[in-house]
């Protein structure tokens, strides 16, 4: 894999794929609790300002399916881009097409252009040929900076690479390396707290941990399937059915494993109706687990005190309803308090912590949450595999 130190990007036109998949404030701007992504891109815009090159940012927002969304437009991105680099970011309303050749055809020395959404063309998710050969006429040089979207082969990254010289950005080669030597030569105790919704997106990871961590914390809803697979009540709590076989499974006896001892309930996950504490297996069937309960958020206090190295992916409640948002907090402060080499990932857990402003106390923020979790748990990233 080349690495931009291996070209001369001088008034050259480059490509750049960024993930600037954020969310939007009320006021539809990029707020400065939402731009991690931006700023993390910022090293390898800022490399390529230095070597007087002609920036092409390509990016995606949202899933539009190959459809033109208004609110799926780019333009906020750029704007705060502009704030963030103190100057210009020309926003286009296309990818491609003879309007886009002629602007970047002008394109100058140090000039930053922002394409639209790729993700308004079918093109891109379906890896279409003509859209690839229509995108690398656009640079002489590829750049991949958008680890978080790595795992998706799609024609940004495994298409262009076929047809320009390509390298890693910054952002992609610390990615892989900062993950690499977790998962390759990880210090110990390395402890691996794992929340969120879906088992079914986070079971290969969490069957690699079983194996390489000494400790693995399931919070969320996703140790709501671990918790009815152990033949414990749940109530109408959210719970992925088919994945109850393949999760009794794992060798849920194993001391490293650790799910709730007790847990916080509702029958409404408004928060509007009154909510009680209770010990795990104690929901009754009307009522839903919201949240970890207070003994079970000592408990994987402790278990971060004494880590060396931690890695943290998905919220430990229903991080949507303020009422519910205890345990993913005091996790969250947790881990910024601890001396521990710090891993935090996932769009959800890393709001989370720029809402309590502690993303500062983490030592490596991944700007993956897909990709994170596909990369730990010993996948190949298609993305990264295209640049080989
Ligand atoms: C993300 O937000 O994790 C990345 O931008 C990838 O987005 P996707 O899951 O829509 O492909």
């Amino acid at each position: 894999m080349k690495f931009l130190r291996d070209f001369n990007f001088y008034n050259k036109r480059v490509l750049v794929r960024a993930d600037f998949n954020v969310s939007f404030g009320d006021d539809g701007r990029v707020d400065d609790k939402e731009d991690w992504r931006l700023k993390a891109t910022l090293p390898t815009i800022n490399y390529l300002l230095n070597q007087k090159a002609k920036i092409i940012l390509l990016a995606h927002l949202g899933r539009p399916e190959g459809k033109i969304i208004e609110n799926l437009r780019l333009n906020p991105i750029a704007q705060r881009l502009e704030e963030l680099l103190g100057r210009p970011v020309i926003k286009l309303d296309d990818c491609l097409g003879r309007e886009v050749e002629e602007r970047l055809k002008a394109l100058q020395k140090g000039e930053i252009i922002l394409l639209e959404n790729i993700r308004f063309y079918p093109g891109e998710k379906n890896n279409q040929e003509d859209f690839i050969r229509g995108l690398a006429k656009l640079g002489e040089i590829y750049v991949n900076d958008a680890f978080g979207t790595s795992h998706r082969a799609h024609a940004s990254f495994v298409g262009l690479p076929k047809y320009l010289p390509s390298c890693a950005g910054l952002l992609l080669e610390k990615e892989v390396k900062v993950l690499s030597t977790l998962l390759e030569k990880p210090e110990h105790p390395l402890t691996v707290i794992i929340g969120g919704v879906k088992i079914s997106t986070k079971i290969k990871m969490i069957k690699n941990f079983l194996d390489k961590a000494d400790d693995l914390i399931l919070g969320g809803a996703l140790a709501n399937t671990v918790i009815g697979a152990k033949g414990l009540a749940i109530g109408k709590s959210i719970v992925e059915e088919e994945m109850v076989e393949e999760v009794q499974k794992l060798e849920l006896t194993n001391i490293k494993l650790h799910i709730p001892v007790d847990v916080v309930v509702s029958v409404d996950s408004s928060g509007q109706a009154p909510s009680r504490v209770a010990p795990v297996g104690n929901t009754q069937k009307e009522e839903m687990i919201l949240d970890i309960g207070p003994d079970t958020i000592e408990l994987f206090k402790r278990i971060i005190s004494q880590a060396k190295i931690i890695i943290w992916n998905g919220p430990m409640g229903l991080f949507e309803t303020e009422k519910f948002t205890q345990g993913t907090k005091e996790i969250a402060k947790a881990i910024a308090q601890s001396s521990a080499f710090s891993l935090v990932g996932g769009g959800d857990t890393v709001n989370c912590l720029s809402q309590l402003s502690l993303t500062e106390k983490i030592s490596h923020i991944s700007t993956g949450g897909g990709a994170m979790l596909q990369f730990l748990a010993g996948e190949k990233l298609p993305g990264i595999e295209a640049l080989k």
